[in-house]
């Protein structure tokens, strides 16, 4: 058992957690949206319009604030006029990203907005920069946003929508230094600069635009970053994106299930240094705005290993054990602390694809361990971040590795203090006892997620690794919490 001192001063606030940083990325990938999200209106799966009912509640359940649509890649290929009116004369196109299936449009964006007013969240639309044009992208927002007498307004109330639905948060473009069209910065910088002049706020919609920003650390990505940075103002740009995905070598990525305690720790590594990266970018976007004014968003992050045996190689499918947990805990806290920066983070991906929350088979549904995670950190969400200090230990220091063995966050919102934790040891217990500062404390409760790193919920076993009630002591303002090895623990001050 290791032994580790902690300090929280809630009178500290290091940043206010936006409820979007818990949010979800899903694409025209695989089974992500097809059988995952939605079944078609004739399926025995229960569903609303052909939106599969035990999906809307699961993602009710962790307060999904998010959801980013349509892609990926898949967005800078998609012409969102393909996926209106009536289904049966939806234009039938091939998925070139992903698989080489055929995509028959049934899911567009009249399914997608229904979607996210049943779940209650924002839609997040990934425009088409790569292959579309400015006219298609400015129409797409005329016809869900615009309330007057126009023609696509009109197209919209033809095919059953009379209001204009809200939409905030809009991509111009996705990964365009690679599957968004390979171009230079400077390049994309001008594109993007033309594309969003004519991104317009209709009948008292405000959107928040989104630039296609960095896919990783290091010099050129640094001046990636600074390009926009330093060319772009808010009224054009309110957030540059940033995608980063823990690979341990694209050549082998290693099983999702099966692997070595290096292969974790690794793994593990590569989670962390997310704090690195958005530090540096964060660097570079302080010499242009000190003040905040535009976001960093992390709009594609998550574990990627290779596809489930057996399935296809195309569609990203994986397994999510304790590890994706121990992951997802860990980067959630690191969001969280930087959360004077960074305003919104989609997991990639909800269904079925890389890290999911949720996998579905049939009519069944798993929710798995990273879901979880997501569950025990929602009362974060619209908290003020607070300082939160602890001693550590670098568990991979054999390997030249940096992975701290506990991981922490804290925030206080509605007199109420969350403090989630995190032990990344898969083999020894640690206690934490933490002075609290700042916040006068009367009852804890807690939670816990914990099993052997390997474990992970089958279709046959959904509830193998499920949320637990906990113990946790709280005595004269000091806090004393076990954590057992491989395990994730909320703390809930009141
Ligand atoms: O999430 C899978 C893919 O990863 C996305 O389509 C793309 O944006 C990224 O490279």
């Amino acid at each position: 058992m290791k032994n580790f001192k902690m300090l929280i001063n809630a009178g500290d606030k290091l940043g206010h957690i936006n409820r979007e940083i818990y949010g979800h990325f899903s694409e025209h990938l695989g089974r992500c949206i097809y059988q995952g999200i939605y079944v078609g209106e004739d399926s025995p799966i229960p569903n609303i319009h052909g939106l599969r009912k035990d999906v809307i509640e699961a993602f009710k359940q962790i307060k999904m604030p998010v959801l980013r649509w349509p892609g990926g890649c898949f967005a800078d290929e998609y012409h969102w006029k393909d996926g209106i009116g009536e289904k049966s004369t939806r234009k039938r196109m091939v998925n070139t990203n992903w698989g080489g299936v055929v995509e028959d449009n049934s899911f567009g964006t009249h399914e997608f907005m229904e979607l996210c007013e049943l779940v209650g969240c924002e839609p997040y639309i990934s425009g088409n920069l790569g292959s579309g044009t400015v006219q298609e992208l400015a129409e797409w927002i005329e016809y869900m946003t615009f309330d007057g007498i126009s023609p696509m307004a009109e197209l919209r109330r033809k095919n059953g929508r009379e209001k204009p639905w809200k939409l905030k948060y809009l991509g111009i473009g996705n990964e365009n230094w690679g599957c968004g069209g390979n171009m230079r910065r400077g390049y994309y910088l001008d594109e993007y600069r033309r594309y969003q002049s004519f991104c317009k706020n209709y009948s008292g919609n405000k959107l928040f635009k989104v630039a296609c920003g960095p896919g990783g650390d290091g010099e050129d990505w640094f001046k990636w970053t600074e390009e926009l940075m330093k060319n772009l103002d808010t009224n054009q740009c309110n957030a540059i994106s940033l995608h980063a995905y823990n690979v341990p070598n694209w050549e082998h990525k290693g099983s999702a299930t099966d692997f070595t305690e290096e292969e974790y720790l690794t793994v593990l590594h590569l989670a962390n240094y997310m704090d690195d990266r958005i530090t540096h970018h964060t660097e570079v976007m302080n010499r242009y705005d000190p003040q905040n004014k535009i976001g960093l968003i992390v709009d594609e992050w998550g574990n990627w290993f290779e596809v489930e045996p057996g399935t296809n190689p195309g569609f990203l499918y994986q397994q999510n054990t304790m590890r994706d947990a121990v992951v997802a805990a860990l980067m959630l806290n690191i969001f969280n602390r930087h959360s004077r920066r960074v305003i919104m983070a989609n997991i990639a991906q909800v269904v079925n694809v890389l890290q999911a929350v949720i996998l579905t088979e049939g009519e069944k549904l798993v929710k798995t361990p990273t879901f979880h995670v997501f569950d025990m950190y929602k009362e974060h969400q619209e908290g003020d971040c607070v300082y939160c200090w602890s001693e550590n230990e670098n568990i991979a220091e054999n390997l030249k590795k940096n992975v701290p063995m506990l991981s922490s966050s804290a925030s206080v919102k509605d007199g109420v203090m969350t403090v989630t934790l995190a032990n990344c040891s898969i083999t020894e217990d640690a206690e934490v006892c933490c002075d609290v500062c700042g916040f006068e404390a009367k009852s804890v409760e807690a939670v816990i997620l914990t099993g052997e790193v390997h474990e992970f919920n089958s279709f046959d076993e959904p509830e193998k690794l499920a949320v637990k009630p906990y113990s946790a002591e709280l005595k004269d303002g000091r806090l004393t919490v076990k954590l057992p090895a491989c395990s994730v623990v909320t703390v809930t001050l009141k």
